[in-house]
């Protein structure tokens, strides 16, 4: 009989996961999870426990002390900030630099822009400029460029952290929606709690390791009476 565990396919897979900087601080202490396809999990844990290392890690920034990572070959990375991230001046010439070394042509990338605007619903803003964005809209374009460079999983780094209530909820709600229509896997760091009701699943890091998993309504309340 296959275990659970072997029937389900797992889009980003850690297993035993160390890390530690030059300082010798370990920041990863055995660390395992894994995220199936297709899902929306979130991760949480106090300020400096691990959360945007682990994200690095998954996104070959960093290499690991020892352990496994397994993960699909497309992954796109969204900063809290989207200001790090966004470097041309429109909206439609970002995320067509973000193709340049895909060597498409420029109707195919021209396509790629139009279809990943679409994607985050910003369409119309094709040739705003960057400045003239809100957080959100800086956000969804974070997002489309991930999309155009067609990103099978996402990581997301408290991308709501500077967004207003409605903005955030907005930007929760439609990611969820872009992972199930286009059976992405996400994975998203947040501190704000109300985000869970969005997740398929959540971890909970302490320390660097995670010390719990699975319904993200049970881990709310867990988390609602500590605080
Ligand atoms: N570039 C770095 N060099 C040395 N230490 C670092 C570096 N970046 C982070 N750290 C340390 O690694 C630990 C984990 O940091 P990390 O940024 O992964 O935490 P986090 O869970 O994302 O916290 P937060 O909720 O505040 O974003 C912290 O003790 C932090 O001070
Ligand atoms: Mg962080």
């Amino acid at each position: 009989m296959p275990t659970e565990q072997s029937v389900t396919t797992s889009a980003i897979s850690v297993r035993d996961l160390n890390f530690a900087w030059a300082s010798g601080e370990t920041v990863l202490d055995r660390c395992t999870l894994s995220v199936p396809k297709g899902e929306f999990w979130m991760l949480l844990g106090t300020n400096g426990s691990g959360k945007s290392t682990l994200l690095r890690l998954l996104a070959g920034l960093l290499k690991p002390k020892s352990g496994n990572i397994e993960i699909g070959d497309r992954v796109g990375f969204v900063f809290q900030n989207p200001d790090h991230q966004l470097v041309m001046p429109t909206v439609g010439a970002d995320i067509a630099f973000g193709l340049v070394s895909e060597n498409l042509s420029y109707s195919e990338t021209r396509q790629r822009v139009e279809e990943s605007l679409s994607a985050v619903n910003l369409s119309q803003m094709i040739r705003r400029p960057i400045y003239a964005l809100s957080g959100g809209q800086k956000q969804r374009v974070a997002i489309a460029g991930a999309i155009a460079r067609h990103a099978s999983v996402l990581l997301l780094d408290e991308p709501t952290a500077l967004l207003d209530g409605e903005n955030q909820i907005d930007l929760v709600a439609s990611v969820r929606d872009l992972v199930k229509k286009k059976n992405l896997t996400a994975l998203w760091v947040t501190h704000r709690l109300n985000e869970l009701d969005y997740a398929d699943g959540a971890f909970l890091l302490e320390r660097g390791q995670v010390i719990d998993k699975g319904d993200p309504i049970r881990l709310k309340q867990i988390l609602l009476e500590r605080s």
